[in-house]
C-alpha cells in the first residue's frame, strides 16, 4: 500500500518520481478497464448525478441573475452575456463532472494520486543557490524555533547544538519530544521559524535546496517500500547502468541483507510489495529496515541520518538495526546522527542529545549523562528496569 499523501516529500526529494509515475500509469490503465466492465451501472448513476447537478446549477445561477436583475443592478445587455455564460459553463461543468467522476471515483489509490501531485513544497526548491562542499565538517543549530501549521505549541524551541563529523551522535527523548521534527528541518522540508541552521558555518538556505537534499543519506522513521524492484528502491531512483547496479549490490551487504535479497526469484530486480504484481515479493520487518539503511549507505553520502522506527518493532531487529548503521558510521568518515529509542544502543555513541518536549534538556557521553542524575538517567534507569522485568518473564 502506497501512502502517497505522508511520502509525498520523499518521492519529491529523490529522483523516484518518474518510476513511481509509470508504475502508476499503468495501474490507472488497469482501473479504466475494470471501470468499463461495470459500464452500464455507472452510466446509469452517474448519468443521474449528471442531471441533478446540471439543473441545480442551471436554477441557482438563473435565480442570482434574476435577483440581481431585479435589482437593477444588471443591464440588457449584461444579462444576455450572463445568460449565455450560464448555458456554456454548466454543460462544461456538467461534461467535466461526468468525465471526471467516471475515472476518479473508482479506486482509493487514484485520490492517493490525486494529492500525491497536489502536493507542494513548503520550501521553493526552485530558488538555486550555492553549490555543496565536498566534505561536510560540521551542522550547527542555532536557537532553532519551529511549529508545524496550525500547532499551539513549538515543536522545536530554541534548539542550539553543533553536530560533528567522525562523531556518533545519537538523538535521543519519548514520543513527541521532537526527534524526528529535528530531522526534517535538517532536510529542509520545512525552515525555522526563528534562528538558523547553518552547514559549514553557512545558512543552509543558502544552498541549492535539490543539491542539498541529494547530499543527505537518509532512512526515515515510517520509511515506505515502493512497489518497484529491489534495486530501485534501494536507489529510490531509476537503475540505468552497470554502474548503478554495482552501488546497489554494495549497499545491500554493507546492510547486510544482500544474501536475502539473492534467495528472491529475481535477485536484486524482485519487484517488491504485491500492490502491482501478484508475484511480487514481501519482506520481513527485518529486512524492510535493511533496505532503509541500504538507501542511505547507497547514497555514498558523508551525511547519514537514520530516524530509527518506534512502532512495536521486536527488540531484536531494533537493535540490529542500530548496530548496523552504528558500525557503517564509525567505520565510514561521515557525519551521522541516529536517532535511537532505547538508551543502551545510543550510549555507544560519542555523542547524545537529549529531547524533552522540543526543548534540548541534555548532551554529552553516556558516562557524563549517567553521572549527571538528569532525564537521561531517569530515562536510563526507567528502560533498565523494563527490560530487567522483561527479562524476568521469558
Ligand atoms: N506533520 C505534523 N503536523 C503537526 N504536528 C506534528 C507533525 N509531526 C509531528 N507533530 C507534532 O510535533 C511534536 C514532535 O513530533 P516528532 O515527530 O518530532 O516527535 P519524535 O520525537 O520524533 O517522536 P517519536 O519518538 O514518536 O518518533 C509532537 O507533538 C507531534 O505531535
Ligand atoms: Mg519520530
Amino acid at each position: 500500500m502506497l501512502y502517497f499523501r505522508k511520502y509525498a516529500a520523499e518521492i519529491r526529494t529523490t529522483g523516484f518520481f518518474g518510476v513511481l509515475k509509470e508504475a502508476y500509469g499503468l495501474a490507472a490503465k488497469r482501473t479504466v478497464e475494470v471501470a468499463r466492465r461495470y459500464a452500464l451501472k455507472k452510466s446509469l448513476y452517474s448519468g443521474a448525478k449528471s442531471i441533478l447537478m446540471f439543473l441545480l446549477g442551471y436554477e441557482g445561477m438563473w435565480l442570482c441573475a434574476a435577483i440581481l436583475g431585479l435589482s437593477g443592478k444588471l443591464g440588457v445587455s449584461d444579462l444576455i452575456v450572463l445568460l449565455n455564460a450560464i448555458v456554456s459553463v454548466s454543460w462544461m461543468l456538467n461534461n467535466f463532472e461526468r468525465s471526471v467522476s467516471g475515472l476518479f471515483t473508482d479506486a482509493e489509490f487514484i485520490e492517493n494520486l490525486k494529492q500525491f501531485f497536489a502536493y507542494k513544497p513548503k520550501i521553493d526548491e526552485t530558488a538555486g543557490g550555492l553549490k555543496m562542499p565536498k566534505r561536510v565538517e560540521s551542522i550547527e543549530f542555532k536557537n532553532v524555533y519551529f511549529k508545524y501549521e496550525g500547532a499551539e505549541n513549538y515543536a522545536l524551541e530554541n534548539i542550539s547544538l553543533v553536530l560533528n563529523r567522525g562523531d556518533r551522535n545519537a538523538l535521543v527523548g519519548i514520543n513527541g519530544s521532537g526527534k524526528s521534527t529535528f530531522l526534517k528541518l535538517l532536510m529542509r522540508f520545512y525552515d525555522p521559524e526563528k534562528g538558523e541552521i547553518l552547514l559549514n558555518g553557512v545558512n543552509i538556505k543558502k544552498y541549492d535546496v535539490n543539491k542539498y537534499r541529494k547530499h543527505m543519506g537518509i532512512a526515515f522513521q515510517d520509511f515506505a517500500m515502493f512497489s518497484a524492484t529491489v534495486a530501485e528502491n534501494v536507489l529510490l531512483d531509476e537503475v540505468k547502468t552497470e554502474e548503478d547496479r554495482a552501488r546497489v549490490t554494495a549497499a545491500l551487504k554493507k546492510s547486510d541483507v544482500y544474501e536475502d535479497i539473492l534467495k528472491l526469484k529475481n535477485g536484486i530486480d524482485t519487484v517488491l510489495t504485491r500492490e502491482f504484481d501478484e508475484n511480487g515479493a514481501e519482506l520481513s520487518g527485518g529486512q524492510r529496515q535493511k533496505i532503509a539503511i541500504a538507501r542511505a549507505v547507497a547514497k555514498n553520502s558523508d551525511v547519514i541520518l537514520l530516524d530509527e522506527p518506534s512502532s512495536a518493532l521486536d527488540p531484536i531487529a531494533e537493535y540490529k538495526m542500530f548496530e548496523t548503521m552504528a558500525w557503517l558510521c564509525k567505520n565510514k568518515d561521515v557525519l551521522s546522527v541516529i536517532v535511537s529509542h532505547r538508551l543502551s544502543s545510543a550510549a555507544v555513541c560519542e555523542k547524545i542529545f537529549v529531547f524533552d518536549k522540543g526543548r534540548l534538556a541534555e548532551q554529552g557521553t553516556n558516562k557524563k549523562l549517567l553521572e549527571n542524575g538528569g532525564v537521561y538517567a531517569e530515562m536510563f534507569k526507567k528502560q533498565a528496569r523494563n527490560y530487567l522485568t522483561e527479562a524476568a518473564y521469558e
